[in-house]
């Protein structure tokens, strides 16, 4: 039996040195799952399905493929479903983000092992987006993304709660005294209710937008809630594309460009996006080649308003969004400052997409115009100086303006473990004008950058009142948090950066308008310090975790591995 053309089941053959008995023994084995001839004659669309027990963001994806592999058939096309690693944003230690890179290799790996001609890449909590167009870059198949979009909130007693904003505010308050352990246990069962990711504006759910923005998912389909019939219509649809993709290819290559992630950190400054998706979107661009420069972060930033009213900065939840009118909304009114000729993966430009959905509906407590936003520049500045000669990243629309510009003394804690142990001893010497310093919690850290930015303000401070204080660390800050935190400063501690060498009563000095972050000390006693300095963490001897150590980048560039980006 000859070869067939390469595409379906005959394409990227097992390699037994004969072509002719490999595709013969496919079929055959595929055959022993009760396909017909005719179905295993089809294109393939591949669907990688990123569900697991450890995952309860995406404990809908069962009927959510089921759309997919419906849209596929309908389209001609033969759907086969295959496990990723999935990522729950709470299940993993030391952090999710240390898992980022092994599931963006084995998504590539399988994409491109595996023989498919599209794929649809199911995903949704924090780090499987990110993962999954990452891996679907470098494998360069043609990928439609379809988010599992966001949970819903959830009435109590009143007032509306979901994950994971208003977490965190119990939290607070119980820290402060202000709800007791009944009330956080009452709360406990009231924050995640539905399937779905977090229902704010956090990392998930800017990572959605952010992914229709690129192009890489279907209009519309970034803020549909998990558990609405119109994400199984996305699914549905998704699955159509992908088949219609496999006639005429579109590459994530083709899709994700400089300008196409240009539009992309517009949408996020716009949407008061989360700090992680930086990062996210850094390592995304860099599977194609494409650089972000954080200077270039700061022009843009001060030229795209804040429009979308979302907590953790707003008020509404992302459902409230996909009611408002989605990203298309958002889009819309960036019109003049987008790349318009961007394509995507419905084959059309965003400048076609925008004119068809020219006078759509929009609510306008939940999405602004460009005319009069809740901001008038964007919600993320890159800041540089002594302190962080690669850069750092403050959230201004989650912070207080009050403490923009400021000097003030260091409080340093030189490990997670030292601020667990010490941020609540009532004799802690800190003040509220005090500014609290983490070191080692960046990507080389041993702790692979976790979510710890967000530095609770001591015990008795809190107790005094004081909602927010300075903040600074090479750590990164959960999407749905807030408060005066500099995150991602680089380089980091771990590795010798100037956050290496702050000592309790060093002065820095903090000016947002200057994008400005200095450690205020002499160039000799740097040096000083500089040379004393040992790394903090012994390296890991093997297996991932080796990998990881030895390979992982600074934020500016993603934090991906040095090997996987693209020349
Ligand atoms: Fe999955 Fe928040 S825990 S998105």
């Amino acid at each position: 039996m000859a070869q067939e053309k390469s595409q379906g089941l005959s394409k990227g053959l097992t390699n037994y040195g004969d072509p002719a008995f490999s595709l013969y023994l496919r079929r055959s084995f595929a055959k022993s799952m009760g396909y017909s001839a005719e179905m295993l004659a089809r294109p393939v669309v591949g669907i990688a399905d990123s569900r697991s027990g450890f995952n309860n963001c995406h404990r809908h994806f069962p009927e959510l493929i089921e759309a997919v592999k419906r849209g596929v058939i309908a389209a001609g096309g033969l759907p086969i479903e295959f496990p990723t690693t999935s990522l729950g944003e709470v299940f993993l230690s030391p952090t999710s983000m240390m898992f980022r890179n092994l599931m963006a290799m084995d998504v590539e790996e399988m994409v491109r092992a595996q023989p498919m001609d599209a794929v649809v890449l199911v995903g949704g909590c924090d780090k499987t987006v990110p993962a999954q167009l990452m891996g679907a870059a470098s494998a360069d198949v043609p990928a439609v993304q379809l988010l599992a979009g966001p949970m819903m909130p959830t009435s109590y007693r009143g007032e509306r709660l979901g994950a994971c904003t208003d977490c965190r505010r119990f939290w607070a308050m119980y820290r402060a005294g202000k709800v007791d352990a009944q009330g956080i246990a009452d709360v406990e069962g009231n924050l995640a209710t539905t399937a779905g990711t977090c229902a704010v504006m956090g990392t998930a759910s800017t990572m959605a937008a952010l992914a229709e923005a690129l192009g890489m998912a279907l209009p519309g389909s970034a803020a549909i809630p998990a558990v609405h019939a119109d994400r199984l219509r996305a699914g549905e649809a998704s699955g159509r594309r992908a088949v219609e993709l496999v006639k005429n290819p579109i590459r994530p290559s083709q899709i994700i460009t400089q300008r196409s992630v240009e539009n992309a950190v517009r949408v996020l400054l716009a949407i008061g996006g989360s700090t992680n998706a930086i990062i996210h979107l850094t390592a995304i661009a860099g599977r194609v080649g494409v650089k972000i420069d954080l200077n270039r972060l700061n022009e843009v930033s001060d030229s795209t308003p804040v429009l979308v009213d979302l907590k953790p900065t707003g008020q509404f939840y992302m459902s409230d969004l996909y009611a408002a009118g989605g990203v298309g909304a958002v889009l819309r009114e960036l019109k003049p400052l987008l790349h318009l000729e961007c394509m995507s993966v419905t084959g059309e430009t965003l400048g076609q997409r925008l004119a068809h959905e020219e006078g759509a509906w929009v609510d306008r407590a939940v999405v602004r115009p460009l005319s009069d936003p809740l901001a008038k520049e964007g919600g993320l500045v890159a800041l540089f100086g002594s302190l962080a000669p690669n850069g750092a990243i403050l959230k201004r629309s989650a912070a207080d303006a009050n403490l923009f510009e400021r000097e003030g003394r260091a409080v340093v804690f030189n490990s997670l473990d030292d601020l667990a142990a010490r941020v609540d001893d009532p004799a802690l010497d800190i003040t509220a004008d005090d500014f609290m310093v983490l070191q080692n919690a960046g990507p080389k850290s041993g702790y692979a950058m976790p979510e710890a930015g967000y530095l609770p303000i001591p015990q008795k401070l809190a107790r005094a009142g004081v909602k927010d204080m300075v903040r600074i660390s090479d750590a990164r800050m959960s999407g749905t948090a807030y408060g005066t935190i500099v995150l991602h400063v680089s380089p980091e501690a771990a590795a010798g950066g100037p956050l290496a060498l702050v000592r309790n009563g060093d002065r820095i000095r903090l000016s947002v308008k200057q994008r400005k972050i200095d450690l205020l000390l002499p160039e000799n006693e740097l040096s000083k310090r500089k040379a004393a300095w040992k790394p903090p963490v012994t390296p890991p001897a093997r297996g991932y975790a080796k990998l990881y150590m030895d390979h992982v980048l600074q934020a500016e560039h993603g934090c991906d591995f040095d090997f996987l980006r693209k020349a």
